[in-house]
């Protein structure tokens, strides 16, 4: 297990730093990979020498190409985290191109990449690939339009692939609920407050996370009720079109604002 390595993308995350915790103190060595590079530096002191990291923005090709080289140095990957996302709540009306491009390019495009650079390093250790998703890669949410395409395209690439490579290298889905994390803003802290949805620690995330890499789980979904919410949708959208619908003028009042409806 000690010299087993996992690369962590959104390792300076709220969740990510929680999954790090736990994989160091299972004994895995780590390329942390995020944009900030003081908080990376300090996150690899924390967890030791034997770690590393790397400041790299996923949406840059050639920051896939420099992962795959540095956890080639590193001896191999074994294991691969596809953590890091962005999610900007807002009315697909209103949402700019930008936005959508860039929540499409580090939320979907950039797990396919790095799965795609990280295979055959993968495939040689027999290892593990985890892409986390969301509650709400099940469930068409109002107002997280391209969070959701990003995060159900996430759900049927890691499907799809773990069927393809049975036997080769394990892909593993995993789906968290509402976290805390600085991934959601006052507005949505306030909606969900609003509505009594719950919101996990992201140790507790962590935890599950760790759970499901225990396991011979292709994929894991955090919290009650989301998770038969999230089933139901599968088998009777209709029932669960009703029940988001009439959440509808709610959701409205915190997300179609002035400066959203201009
Ligand atoms: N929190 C929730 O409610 C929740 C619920 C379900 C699923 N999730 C999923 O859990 C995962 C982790 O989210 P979190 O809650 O921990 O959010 P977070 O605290 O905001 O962390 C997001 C991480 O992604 C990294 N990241 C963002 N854009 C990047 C880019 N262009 N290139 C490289 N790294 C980038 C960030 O690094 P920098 O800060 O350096 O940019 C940060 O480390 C995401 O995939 C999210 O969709 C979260």
């Amino acid at each position: 297990m000690n010299k087993k390595l996992a690369v962590l993308t959104g390792a300076t995350g709220g969740i990510g730093s929680a999954i790090a915790q736990q994989l160091a103190k299972a004994g895995w060595t780590l390329l942390l990979v995020g944009r900030n590079e003081s908080m990376l530096s300090a996150l690899r002191d924390e967890l030791g020498p034997k770690h590393q990291f790397l400041v790299e923005d996923l949406r840059d090709e050639k920051a896939i190409l420099a992962i795959a080289s540095c956890a080639q140095q590193m001896g191999g990957a074994d294991l691969l985290v596809n953590n890091a996302g962005v999610n900007q709540m807002l009315p697909f009306e209103h949402t700019p191109t930008d936005t959508i491009e860039s929540q499409i390019s580090i939320n979907l495009i950039a797990p396919m990449r790095l799965t795609h650079s990280l295979l055959s390093q993968l495939k040689q250790q027999r290892g593990t690939v985890v892409n986390v998703g969301s509650a709400f890669g099940a469930i068409g949410y109002p107002m997280q339009s391209i969070y959701c395409a990003s995060k159900f395209g996430l759900r049927g690439f890691s499907e799809a692939l773990s069927r393809e490579l049975d036997g080769e290298v394990q892909v593993k889905y995993f789906a968290p609920r509402a976290t805390d994390t600085s991934i959601n803003g006052d507005r949505i802290r306030q909606l969900n407050s609003a509505l009594g949805n719950a919101m996990d620690k992201p140790q507790y995330v962590a935890d599950e996370f760790m759970k499901l890499l225990g396991s011979t789980s292709r994929r894991r979904a955090v919290g009650f009720p989301e998770k038969l919410f999230a089933r139901l949708n599968g088998v009777f959208p209709e029932l669960v079109d009703s029940a988001l619908i009439k959440q509808l003028k709610v959701i409205k009042a915190y997300f179609v604002t002035k400066e959203t409806s201009l």
